[in-house]
This record gives C-alpha cells, sequence and structure tokens, in this order.
C-alpha cells in the first residue's frame, strides 16, 4: 500500500514509518517540522534502508496537500500531524483549533476530492476526561475534556464519525492512544521536546542525565496504591504496531475504535523505581502539589484490539525504561 504519514517525522509517526517500510509499504511523509526535524528522515532511511517521500508543507496548505495526492496515488492516510502540548493549548485555544481541526478539515477535503477515504486518526484517551472506573473500554463516554488540545481530539472522532454518517465510502479508524514512552532500539529516533518537558518520561530521563536537578511528582494523595497518579505506559514501538496492525486489517467502510494500551497501571513512582532498577541510575525527586487537570487513574482495557486486531503491547516497563535512557544519552 502507498500511505501518506501526516506529521511522519514527529515522534510517534517516525516509528510507525519504520515499521511501514519494513513491511514492504510505500511511505509519503508530509509534516510542516513545527515540532520535529527533516534529520529524522534520514533516520528512518538508516534503519529500515528505504528513504520515504517527504514534503515539508503544512496540512492548512490545501495547494501542497493536492499535489501530493496528485503526484502519489495514495491508498490510505494515517493522520499523526497535530500540535500536542496542554499547556499551551489552554494559553493558545485558537492556534490549536484552526491547527487541529482546520488542518484535518482540509486534510479530509482534499482525501475526499482525490477518491481516497480511507484515514486512521492519532486520538487519546484525554477523551474520556475524568473516567468512572479503570479499567477504560472504548464504549465508555466521552466528553468532559479539561483543555483546548483534548477537545480538538473529542471533536475531529466526532467530526470523522459524522463523515461515514454522509457518505458510507469512508473508513474511519480512531485510535486512543495511552501514555507512549520509549524510544527505537537504534536509538536513532525518539521523544526528543524543546525545552522543559512537560510529560514524565523525558523530564526523568533528563533528570538521569544531569540536565535537570531532580523530578517534582505532582501529588501523593492520590486515591491508588501509592498515592501517586497512575497511567498506561505503552512502548512506542508497540504503540507503532498497532498502526500497521489496523492499516492491514482496514476494512473497505465503517468507523472503528481501539484503546492501545498495554493494560495495565503504573504509578508515578513505579515508573520511577523501574527506571531505577533498569539503569542503575538513582532519580532524586520531590512531591509538590497536584497538576491541575490531572486525573487519579487512566489506563485501559486493550481487548478489542486484541480480539480484532490481533495485537497486543509486549515491552515491559523496565525495557521502555531502558529505550528511554538509551536514546536520551545518544542525543
Ligand atoms: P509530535 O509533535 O512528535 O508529532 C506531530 C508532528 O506533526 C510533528 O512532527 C509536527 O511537526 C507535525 N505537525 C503539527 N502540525 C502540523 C501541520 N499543521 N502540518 C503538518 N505537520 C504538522 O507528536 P507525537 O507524540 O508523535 O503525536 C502524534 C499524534 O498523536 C498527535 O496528533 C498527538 O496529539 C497524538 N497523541 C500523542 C500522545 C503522546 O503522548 N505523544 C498521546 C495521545 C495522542
Ligand atoms: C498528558 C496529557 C494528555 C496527553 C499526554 C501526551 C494532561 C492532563 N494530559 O497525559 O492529554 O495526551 O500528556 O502528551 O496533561 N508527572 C509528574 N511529574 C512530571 C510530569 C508528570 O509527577 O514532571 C505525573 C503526572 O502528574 C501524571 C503522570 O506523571 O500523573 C503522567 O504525566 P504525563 O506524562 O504528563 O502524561 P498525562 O498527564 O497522563
Amino acid at each position: 500500500m502507498r500511505i501518506l504519514v501526516t506529521g511522519g517525522t514527529g515522534y510517534i509517526g517516525s516509528h510507525t514509518c519504520v515499521q511501514l517500510l519494513e513491511q514492504g509499504d510505500e511511505v509519503v511523509i508530509v509534516d510542516n517540522l513545527s515540532n520535529s526535524k527533516e534529520s529524522v528522515v534520514s533516520a528512518i532511511e538508516k534503519i529500515t534502508g528505504k528513504r520515504p517521500v517527504f514534503y515539508r508543507a503544512d496540512i492548512l496548505d490545501r495547494e501542497a496537500l493536492d499535489t501530493i495526492f496528485y503526484t502519489h496515488k495514495i491508498d490510505a492516510v494515517i493522520h499523526f500531524a497535530g500540535l500536542k502540548a496542554v499547556g499551551e493549548s489552554v494559553a493558545k485555544p485558537l492556534e490549536y483549533y484552526h491547527n487541529n481541526i482546520t488542518g484535518t478539515l482540509t486534510l479530509l477535503d482534499v482525501m475526499r476530492e482525490h477518491g481516497c477515504f480511507k484515514i486512521v486518526f492519532s486520538s487519546s484517551a484525554t477523551v474520556y476526561g475524568t473516567p468512572a472506573s479503570v479499567p477504560i473500554r472504548e464504549d465508555f463516554p466521552t466528553g468532559g475534556t479539561t483543555n483546548p488540545y483534548g477537545t480538538t481530539k473529542l471533536y475531529l472522532e466526532r467530526i470523522l464519525s459524522d463523515l461515514y454518517v454522509s457518505d458510507k465510502r469512508w473508513s474511519v479508524v480512531l485510535l486512543r492512544y495511552f501514555n507512549p514512552i520509549g524510544a527505537h532500539e537504534s536509538c536513532l529516533i525518539g521523544d526528543n521536546p524543546n525545552g522543559i518537558p512537560n510529560n514524565l518520561m523525558p523530564y526523568v530521563t533528563r533528570v538521569a542525565k544531569g540536565t535537570l536537578p531532580k523530578l517534582c511528582i505532582y501529588g501523593n494523595d492520590y486515591p491508588t496504591h501509592d498515592g501517586t497518579g497512575v497511567r498506561d505506559f505503552i512502548h512506542v514501538e508497540d504503540l507503532a504496531a498497532g498502526h500497521i496492525a489496523v492499516v492491514n486489517k482496514m476494512a473497505d467502510s465503517g468507523v472503528k475504535v481501539y484503546n492501545l494500551g498495554t493494560g495495565v497501571g503504573y504509578s508515578v513512582l513505579d515508573l520511577v523505581q523501574a527506571f531505577e532498577r533498569s539503569t542503575g541510575i538513582k532519580i532524586p525527586y520531590e512531591i509538590t502539589d497536584r497538576r491541575p487537570g490531572d486525573i487519579a487513574e487512566c489506563w485501559s482495557d486493550p481487548a478489542k484490539a486484541e480480539r480484532e486486531l490481533g495485537w497486543r503491547a509486549k515491552h515491559t516497563l523496565e525495557e521502555m525504561c531502558r529505550s528511554a535512557w538509551n536514546f536520551e544519552k545518544a542525543n
């Protein structure tokens, strides 16, 4: 298949491009490099021995998309491109709604014009808001998002579902990711946020490296086994493999929703301890106030993806920690 990967030089997109190329698919990447570097294209080539076609372009740029669809007969789109910083989205809602929603509307319109009706969309566990219980199943209610970033995911899920209602030629897969961490074993691609990281794992690896003095753990008074927040950390390679399973089984028509998680919840302290065990490095930390908008527990029931796609996450928390650390050291 020839697959257009929007946001393909980003963290999850790059790992997915590697696996697509490894199984023999043709990959065309479109990315405006707002949160990634062109050197990732060469890294993907180094890992796979195949160079994906790369367009530095914005998904808001209709003409650029039109040229891409005209030049390449695209069979399906995996749509990663989007802005994803929760705090920044609160400060810049218009930028987030414009980039993520208008960008996706533009993409969908161009796809339709060119007769391409298959799309896999990067959604997030954030669409469940504060779940009534865990583990979270796909049929749990969505809504109650606490920031514009999360709301873009919620709205886009709705828009994509409406599209199918209007025209049964569409095949839409909504993938709700839990917490991806870790990096490719080559250490050539991984999560490399600019500035001070917001997410837990890149913060931990920078403390390990000595770039940051200590980790602040946001609250130890949650109703969890040790009081710290519980999440479903998933190796980015497993997450990428989930996309491969989806693409290989994609129906001709319909809307499907899958959680991509491990089905196991680990606390912030569990992760710190697993990191220490697997790397031998001590992580100094301090307990601080809760972070606004955080929930106590968020972890998946991934049974539907296993049942319908034959996919399940394989890597242990220690493996995730080790690969994240190896990537940090190498970069
Ligand atoms: P990322 O920032 O590393 O990758 C996104 C890529 O999209 C970047 O390379 C960026 O340059 C590009 N991009 C952004 N806006 C664009 C535009 N208008 N036109 C073209 N390119 C554009 O993020 P990621 O972690 O790889 O996430 C990929 C997707 O998965 C995002 O949609 C994100 O919201 C979603 N997601 C991520 C997580 C996570 O924890 N990383 C969790 C849930 C959902
Ligand atoms: C966050 C976003 C989510 C987004 C995801 C990926 C919120 C509320 N949710 O998920 O929408 O899809 O990132 O971008 O922001 N923690 C610390 N210290 C730190 C960093 C984090 O204790 O320095 C804790 C958090 O309180 C949380 C856990 O670690 O309990 C995981 O945090 P994080 O990695 O930011 O992910 P989420 O908040 O789950």
